[in-house]
């Protein structure tokens, strides 16, 4: 895609706080000169604000303090004054309900802190899973100029001899500890073994799945998403980062520029060839609507279902993001397809070159890691969207995470109405259920629940687990954590929270999931479904004030990327009214 770089030097928006001798320009310049900042700092040239998720309550996020200040000597280098602002930070590991709810709040706060205060540009400094596409969603709205610099992988887990990644073995620990192969205590031990550094989960989860959709996109630079954040090549990609971001203030290149429809298709493909997170599929959603372009649920689908994945990463192959990292990472999956014609090679990126242009010359260094196309995980590795009267907007499953003999199954629904309900039930000797059943899980949608839980892949029952099953069909409009796995069904739209016929499911029901023709059937006339939705009754209470009520009232379904309705679009960045 051709991009014609704007004339150099014009006035930037940051010199209508800065720039003149008037009392507000004083106002503005002299209290941050308290900071003792030198009087040429103001003189025009580019203010970059490195927006920081950092939080101690952010685990994967703690060690950006330190990056932030190698993407300032970059910033400094390049002709940039660089002012490091704290943001919003949402932690998947401790917010409650769910950081999914604040992914919104996030965004809007962020959004604002871009528009309303002197920045030229951002560098945005993210990592934990919402942290990414809160920001994205952010520096589309506001459409300044901006780069992504994720914090990086920890370094492998290791327990006992055996890789552990990140999430995936919290699930499988858990289980083993259900099914009596483990104790309690045994699980206990293994929880330092989990996290042995710095950086964001290790697992092809949904942190590394959004660092690897913002380099696709291409609003990162090539070959961030892999480097592991204690390895200092990290710390040159923040540096590198900050020096670039002076040169797009300059030359006005803008998110919109970037992030057209085969930058999403690109990422699309990109996902399917990671056997990446489920949670990408919202978020991209979520981001495509706030830089105005049609995405949908079916684009997924389509660009998708041709991509054999080929990252063998847990949490569906082997490996963890360190070892992507040593095979090449990112670069090369991109490579691979553009060789199979599945890229569109000329999407800009922020470096100024093609996503070509980037990847051409790189090397896959292990083909264990990174497989050769005949030996793939799945050679449909996308995410199946699956619709049927179950699921009239759509429901989507992670066929390179799922079980293969379980991919069309015909079984006898076991209902759960909520989170609480199941957490009551599952461990009951006495709950009639076995793997030929489907597990159904209402009301953990983005209203539901709210703020749509990472739950839906439920675990199974400790009576079949003993027996040795690992998998049944699961369905809920829930999400599912990227390290998970399992044949889980989510996202069902519309929610059960919103009068979606998941509602109405009851025990004893047939459901039939197809995955190959796409299909997810509740086999029940369609005249008893009609008089069911008839009858349904919310059973969710909207909250009575606060962000929560704002989130009920306003957030959009699964299917759309659960935004706020009003949240959707770009607003720009104009320069507002001084306020003194
Ligand atoms: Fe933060 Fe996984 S919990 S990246």
């Amino acid at each position: 895609m051709t991009f014609k770089p704007a004339a150099w030097p014009r006035k930037l928006r940051s010199q209508t706080w800065f720039g003149g001798t008037s009392k507000d320009n004083i106002y503005h310049r002299g209290w941050m000169r308290n900071q003792g900042l030198p009087v040429d700092l103001f003189d025009g040239r580019p203010v970059i604000g490195i927006l920081n998720t950092w939080s101690e309550l952010t685990p994967c996020n703690a060690h950006l303090r330190d990056l932030a200040e190698k993407v300032k000597y970059g910033i400094y280098e390049a002709g940039g004054f660089p002012v490091e602002v704290p943001v919003f930070s949402t932690s998947e590991s401790a917010f409650r309900p769910t950081a999914m709810m604040f992914r919104n709040l996030a965004a809007m706060a962020v959004e604002e802190a871009m528009r309303g205060q002197p920045m030229d540009g951002c560098v945005l400094l993210v990592g934990c899973d919402k942290t990414t596409p809160s920001l994205l969603m952010a520096a589309a709205s506001t459409d300044l100029p901006s780069i992504v610099v994720t914090g990086g992988p920890m370094l492998n887990g290791n327990f006992r001899g055996e890789r552990v990644g990140s999430g995936t073995h919290l699930w499988k620990f858990s289980e083993a500890v259900k099914a009596g192969e483990m104790t309690a205590a045994e699980f206990a031990e293994a929880e330092a073994s989990m996290s042995r550094s710095p950086g964001s989960c290790n697992t092809m989860g949904t942190a590394s799945t959004m660092a690897s959709m913002a380099e696709a996109l291409g609003m990162a630079l090539s070959g961030n998403a892999a480097i592991p954040a204690v390895d200092s090549r990290r710390r040159v990609m923040a540096h590198m980062s900050g020096r670039r971001i002076v040169q797009m203030v300059k030359d006005d290149m803008k998110p919109s520029d970037i992030l057209k429809k085969e930058a999403f298709e690109n990422a699309i493909r990109t996902n399917g060839a990671i056997g990446g997170s489920t949670n990408a599929v919202i978020h991209l959603l979520a981001i495509a609507g706030r830089v105005g372009v049609d995405l949908t649920l079916d684009d997924w689908d389509r660009c998708g279902r041709d991509v054999p994945t080929i990252v063998n990463l847990m949490p569906s192959g082997k490996y963890l993001m360190e070892e992507f990292f040593y095979a090449g990472g990112l670069p090369v999956v991109i490579k691979r397809l553009g060789e199979a014609g599945l890229l569109h090679k000329d999407a800009l990126t922020v470096s100024g070159e093609t996503m070509w242009d980037q990847v051409k010359e790189v090397k896959n260094w292990n083909e264990d890691v990174i497989l050769p196309t005949d030996k793939a995980l799945t050679q449909s590795g996308g995410v199946a969207v699956l619709r049927g009267n179950l699921a009239p907007l759509g429901a989507v499953l992670k066929p390179s995470a799922a079980t293969p003999a379980l991919m069309v199954h015909r079984g006898r629904a076991v209902v759960f109405e909520d989170i609480d309900d199941y957490k009551a039930r599952i461990n009951d000797e006495a709950l009639d259920i076995d793997e030929t059943c489907v597990m159904v899980l209402k009301n953990c949608g983005p209203k539901g629940y709210p703020g749509m839980a990472e739950v839906g892949n439920m675990g199974l029952p400790p009576k079949v687990l003993r027996r040795g099953i690992t998998d049944m069909v699961r369905i809920s409009d829930a999400r599912m954590s990227g390290t998970a796995y399992g044949t889980v069904v989510l996202h069902t739209s519309p929610e059960a929270a919103a009068g979606g016929p998941l509602a109405v499911v009851r025990s004893g029901d047939m459901i039939e999931l197809d995955v190959p023709n796409r299909r997810l059937h509740l086999d029940i006339p369609e005249t008893e479904l009609a008089a069911r939705l008839a009858a349904w009754t919310p059973t969710v209470k909207a909250p009575d004030g606060g962000y929560a009520w704002l989130h009920h009232a306003h957030v959009q379904g699964a299917d759309t990327g659960a935004d706020l309705d009003f949240l959707k679009g770009c607003r720009g960045n104009p320069v507002g009214k001084d306020s003194h």
